[in-house]
């Protein structure tokens, strides 16, 4: 393994972005292993606004599944190594994930973006009320429905507040990201990318936007994913092994 190691200085901005791959040491599979299956269903049948509106029992079924399997999983010592470094840096950290599953939250960072939503929130398909926490299971029917929306006499269904394929992310976390860059600039700034393909922009593209911002690039991954010759240092590796002794924080 290598011995490379990224040297924070007491000024030194880390952005973080996260992908499937972080989760795999807990169990969770990544997305793109199975030639385009997800848990063996086609990902536009269950990651797709045209999915939910064809076969909403089925999508709630998925997605019930994934909440109780990321409920029983843990995090890993990558997530572990990720809550220890925010710990360290404080404001100067903000950790962009694409996974949903909320393992880093469970792991102890806070300071997270969650771009492609979360597993554990659920939102109306009709009104604008915010995404609110929920474990709930919806194996089989009835499915839940809106309680705002029906006392207005409208019929609603939830659904879990997961960014789908065709679906905007929320500006307010892509603004987030961008005002973290803007801060970083003009400081030692490191960009840092753990288990992701590459594959689904914004998020790929965030990289050529660090590097534009000054930012040393470095990527952990377990095989060298479709960006990464945008990366100045790749180590190829299992985040759960390689993220514990990766940084390197210079004494004050
Ligand atoms: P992918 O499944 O596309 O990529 C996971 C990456 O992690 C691959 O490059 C693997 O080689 C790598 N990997 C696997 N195990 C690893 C380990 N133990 N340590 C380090 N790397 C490992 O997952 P994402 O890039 O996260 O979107 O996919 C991006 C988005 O596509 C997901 O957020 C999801 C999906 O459609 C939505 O659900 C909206």
């Amino acid at each position: 393994m290598s011995v490379q190691r990224i040297q924070i200085k007491r000024d030194t901005h880390l952005l973080v972005l996260t992908g499937a791959g972080v989760s795999a040491e807990s169990g969770i599979r990544t997305f793109r292993d199975s030639g385009g299956l997800w848990e063996e269903h086609a990902v536009e049948a269950v990651a797709s606004p045209g999915g939910f509106a064809r076969d909403p029992v089925l999508v709630w079924r998925f997605y019930s599944e994934r909440r109780r399997q990321a409920k029983e999983s843990a995090p890993n010592p990558g997530h572990h190594a990720l809550a220890r470094i925010e710990e360290g840096l404080g404001s100067r950290f903000l950790l962009v994930t694409q996974n949903v599953d909320g393992l880093h939250r469970r792991a102890g960072n806070q300071r997270i973006t969650e771009i492609h939503g979360s597993l554990f929130e659920t939102r109306c398909t009709r009104c604008d009320r915010e995404p609110f926490a929920d474990e709930s299971l919806h194996l089989t029917p009835p499915l839940p429905e809106c309680d705002l929306c029906a006392r207005k006499g409208q019929k609603a269904l939830l659904r879990p507040n997961i960014v789908w394929f065709g679906e905007m992310l929320d500006p307010a976390n892509m603004l987030r990201i961008d005002r973290f860059m803007a801060e970083a600039e003009g400081h030692p700034f490191v960009f840092l990318a753990v288990g992701t393909s590459g594959a689904v922009y914004p998020a790929a593209g965030l990289v050529v936007e660090a590097r534009a911002r000054g930012a040393q690039t470095w990527l952990v991954n377990a095989e060298a994913p479709d960006n990464a010759r945008f990366f100045e240092i790749f180590i190829k590796g299992p985040s759960g092994r390689v993220l514990p002794d990766l940084i390197e924080v210079e004494a004050p």
